[in-house]
């Protein structure tokens, strides 16, 4: 796995949000750390749920993100890092093996394990067959088992007969990726990468002790709630759900009676996800709708309607989190991040639910710009950039095709319906 080499000299991001397209610029200083030179955000309005729904405002606010982030940078975007979620993401964990003693039984050739050999294995744990239009985003090892031995992270030199790989594989279904790569390239961009989105959080985010005794990390946008956990340093899940803070902001619209941006707005300046015992109900006045005359809530009032869609939320993340099967072993609890986390005592709610440790995700290790993205809203962004900091170095897409063929391999139709039986 050449995974640290040849750093390039600038690393770009845009995390194509539901509610926001962000796009960002960063250079790795001498000492190995991410210099953030550039940041710039648009309004989404062309994705719904995280999917691009309207290709054309999908192009125009990539270009308005990227413009404000090169013009911040003063130095021009070229391949991208860029976050991929939504429904259409399924993940499975799967196991792979090869023999690496020779193919004669009664001779077995004990023998250092190789990168070579690391990469065969992993070919083995990818080959599962996808119905047509599905294809494998990621690999992500868990742990590695030579001949008795498990637990291991890196076999290379280990020495064996027999090495097995256990990896998360996430799908995606390819013409919704697709829909994204044609809009990074109408707007200029060449893609380096597509990045599952709350992946993406976790490189911002989490730290490596976190990953190896056990977190959950939850990314709650405005169009979807999406989840990691992580296990002995390995993904051991991985869900997107279709609903977030949007989804909030229609019940406060609906049951006031008022539009969705005056709704946002309360949620903004007023929301609780639970109403603390002693704050002062302070009276809040929402403007009529067409003609009607203005009505009055108060603060208790707001939160009694945004609580309860969120408790559904985070209630529907912790059946994702007890699908991985290590969902009580998690040391360090819930990470929660992204936009929709915002609201005041979320902290309470979140752990009313989880009954675990919680911990608000904020980006960090970054300089340069660094308050510029210090805010949940930017862990996507910053995160991509990290692990195109700690993956890059391959040639960008668009410049050769290479990545762009090794993520399109599709690996036929034999088990077609297979995803359909698991989920
Ligand atoms: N201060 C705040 N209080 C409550 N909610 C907030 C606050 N700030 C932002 N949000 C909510 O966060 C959500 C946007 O978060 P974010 O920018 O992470 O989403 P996104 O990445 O555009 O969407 P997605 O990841 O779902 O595609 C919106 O629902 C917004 O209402
Ligand atoms: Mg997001």
């Amino acid at each position: 796995m050449a995974m640290y080499e040849l750093q390039p000299d600038y690393i770009s991001a845009l995390d194509i949000g539901t509610s926001a397209t962000t796009a960002a610029i960063a250079q790795v200083d001498d000492d190995g750390h991410l210099e953030l030179l550039g940041v710039g955000t648009a309004r989404s309005t062309g994705i719904r749920k995280g999917m691009v729904v309207n290709v054309k405002e999908t192009i125009s606010a990539i270009e308005a993100a990227v413009i404000e982030a090169e013009t911040q940078a003063d130095i021009k975007m070229d391949a991208v890092y860029v976050s991929i979620s939504g429904e259409h993401i399924r993940s499975i964990n799967n196991s792979g093996v090869i023999s690496i003693g020779g193919s004669d039984s009664r001779r077995p050739n004990h023998r250092e394990i190789t990168p070579d050999d690391v990469d065969r294995v992993l070919d083995q744990a990818k080959a599962i067959t996808l119905p047509p239009d599905r294809q494998i985003l990621h690999i992500l090892p868990q742990e590695f088992k030579v001949d008795l031995q498990d637990g291991i992270k890196d076999p290379v030199g280990h020495v064996g007969l027999r090495l097995e790989a256990r990896v998360h594989l996430v799908t995606i279904v390819g013409t919704t990726a697709q829909n994204i790569i044609r809009c990074v390239e109408a707007a200029g961009l060449y893609l380096d990468e597509l990045v599952l989105a709350p992946l993406a959080s976790a490189y911002a985010v989490l730290d490596q002790t976190e990953m190896d005794q056990g977190v959950v990390l939850i990314d709650m946008g405005a169009g979807t709630t999406d989840i990691v956990v992580y296990y002995e340093g390995g993904v051991r899940q991985t869900s997107v759900l279709p609903l977030g803070g949007d989804r909030v902001t229609s019940d406060i619209a609906q049951v006031l009676h008022t539009t969705f941006d005056n709704a946002e707005e309360l949620k903004l300046s007023h929301g609780f996800a639970k109403f603390p015992a002693t704050a002062g109900e302070e009276e809040i006045t929402i403007d009529g709708i067409a003609g009607r005359q203005p009505t009055l809530t108060n603060r208790r009032g707001l939160a009694e309607i945004i609580e309860p869609r969120l408790e559904e939320i985070l209630l529907l993340c912790r059946n994702e989190v007890r699908k991985s099967e290590v969902g009580d072993k998690l040391t360090f609890g819930v990470v929660l991040t992204g936009g929709g986390i915002l609201l005041r005592e979320i902290e309470e709610k979140a752990g009313e639910v989880f009954n675990a440790d919680i911990k608000l995700g904020y980006p960090i290790g970054m300089k340069g710009l660094a308050e510029q993205v210090a805010s949940p809203e930017f862990a996507v962004v910053t995160g991509l950039l990290r692990y195109g900091q700690l993956h890059g170095g391959a040639p960008a897409a668009g410049r050769n095709g290479h990545r762009f063929g090794n993520l399109f391999q599709n690996f036929g139709n034999q088990l077609k319906g297979f995803f359909k039986e698991l989920f």
